[in-house]
């Protein structure tokens, strides 16, 4: 490549990236924050098997932290405990547990208009989601052929385990790649810290409500779902 070409080729380039840039930012659906006063929901989703433990307490925590975040948001805790999820559906094979599930009634209020933010906790189990989170997460399969019904909703997620470092982060991971198959927003935990979701720890004395760091973590999270959830178009 000559000097005259390598610089044309590098002109361009940077032109594409501005296009690409002023496109993906007109076709962004961030704006500036609704000015009206319609109000917003945000669902967090437990996926532990226990009702009412400890990750569905680290969520409302995250819950209360939205609603602290502006007067716009309300806010629903959905316990998967109460639904029957049937991973194999989302294969078109029944398996033991038969060609039903819960699935159709769970998912209206996830595609709801309204619900513009989730977060999604799970317990970790040996370094990874629980299985009725995995399952939750194939049968949405339903919903990214029902055209990305779940595409542009704001997302955030939670781990709730026993150790400190017991697998937290990687399990958030695990988790966020799906949602980002959905086209979902992802967000983690926003500034000051670098962290990419709510790592809670319930073997803290006195339970999840006693663990500073990961009741930090699992503020900072719902404050940024609410945050962005709230300038989503
Ligand atoms: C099968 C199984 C595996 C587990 N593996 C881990 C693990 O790898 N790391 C961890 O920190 N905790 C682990 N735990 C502990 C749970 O994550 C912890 O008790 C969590 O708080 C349970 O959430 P829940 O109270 O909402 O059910 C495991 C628990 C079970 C039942």
């Amino acid at each position: 490549m000559t000097d005259i070409t390598r610089r044309d080729f590098v002109r361009n380039s940077m032109a594409a990236g501005t296009t690409v840039a002023t496109t993906s930012a007109s076709a962004s659906a961030v704006a500036a924050e609704t000015s009206t006063d319609t109000k917003i929901k945000i669902v967090a989703l437990s996926c532990s098997p226990r009702k009412g433990k400890t990750t569905a307490a680290a969520l409302g925590v995250c819950l209360q932290a939205a609603r602290e975040a502006s007067g716009k948001i309300e806010t629903e805790l959905i316990e998967l405990a109460d639904f029957r999820i049937n991973g194999n559906l989302a294969a078109g094979v029944p398996g033991p547990e038969g060609d039903q599930d819960d699935f159709p009634k769970l998912a209206p209020r996830l595609t709801d208009p309204s619900v513009r933010g989730i977060i999604l906790g799970t317990p970790v189990y040996f370094g990874g989601m629980s299985s009725l989170c995995k399952a939750f997460l194939d049968r949405a399969i339903v919903l990214w052929q029902d055209n990305f019904a779940l595409s542009n909703k704001v997302a955030g997620v939670l781990a709730c385990g026993g150790t400190r470092n017991g697998g937290q982060e990687v399990t958030i991971h695990a988790v966020q790649v799906s949602l980002f198959c959905q086209e979902m927003i992802l967000v983690g935990n926003g500034r000051p810290g670098p962290r990419i979701g709510a790592t809670v720890w319930s073997g803290a004395e006195g339970g999840v409500s006693k663990d500073e760091f990961g009741m930090t973590t699992a503020k900072a999270l719902g404050r940024r779902v609410a945050e962005v959830a709230l300038r989503v178009v």
